[in-house]
């Protein structure tokens, strides 16, 4: 008999970091970098188009060179192993949680991997550069292209199901995130509220750490496969 029947886990950039992507608000991190607001808002894009695929076309490049880490295996042989339902919750937009073996997989901030046409709204898979002159297949109107990407101001696709999913867990597992954006920051509250067991596996405590009734600090490439692994014991 499963202890958990419902595990809802969110992962951030920290998840994958030991894969070689960077994060955004580490010392060197991708928001120290850049400015957000010259690259992440609608406005940004409607001001400099070719900018923002610029930054959009490096990290998708970068995201072909890297492979999913021990941490994400070991999320996707707990979908597999565990007896009850498990479901990741990812802000990451790069595709390694589905390159292990994910599935029950939400991709709330968006996919590099993929490309939205403005004109006709069709979601395209897109693994190459894309420019401001990349013709829509689905419309094939040329121009209208953008990255299916959840940016500041815009709202996070899936938050219906996430909601759903947050209300029936018994178990919330945050991993590798600062705990810095919102709404995703507040889903430790919500599950908290609904009477789930929280538990934060993170290099450092994270902005929300008191609401975790669990932490464990380390590397997730370390962490996770073990945690998973009492998981998998108590099943
Ligand atoms: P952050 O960069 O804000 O936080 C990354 C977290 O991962 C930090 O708490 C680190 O301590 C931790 N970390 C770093 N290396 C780690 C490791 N090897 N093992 C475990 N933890 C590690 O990234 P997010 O919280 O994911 O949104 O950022 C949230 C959102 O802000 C992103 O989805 C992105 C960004 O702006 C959009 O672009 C819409």
């Amino acid at each position: 008999m499963t202890l958990y029947k419902n595990i809802v886990i969110l992962t951030g950039a920290g998840i994958s970091a030991e894969s070689g992507l960077d994060t955004f608000r580490d010392k060197g991190g991708i928001w120290e970098k850049y400015d957000l607001m010259d690259l992440a808002t609608p406005e940004a894009f409607a001001r400099n188009p070719e900018l923002v695929h610029e930054f959009y076309n490096i990290r998708r490049a970068e995201v072909k060179k890297v492979d999913p880490n021990a941490a994400h295996y070991a999320l996707a042989r707990l979908e597999e192993k565990h007896q009850g339902n498990v479901a990741v919750i990812t802000q990451n937009v790069d595709s390694l949680h589905e390159r292990a073996g994910s599935r029950n997989l939400m991709h709330m901030h968006g996919e590099l991997n993929k490309a939205r046409c403005m004109t006709c709204g069709h979601v395209n898979i897109w693994l190459d550069d894309l420019l401001r002159t990349s013709i829509c297949p689905s419309c094939n109107k040329s121009g209208n292209l953008r990255p299916h990407i959840v940016w500041f101001g815009e709202i996070p696709f899936h938050i219906e199901e996430i909601n759903d999913r947050l209300s029936a867990c018994d178990l919330f597992i945050s991993i590798g995130t600062s705990g810095s954006v919102y709404p995703a920051a507040g889903f430790v509250q919500a599950a908290q509220n609904f009477g789930a067991e929280t538990v934060e596996l993170n290099l450092e405590p994270s902005d929300g750490t008191n609401l975790f009734s669990i932490a464990h600090y380390g590397k997730a490439t370390e962490i996770v496969p073990e945690y998973v692994a009492t998981l998998i014991r108590q099943d």
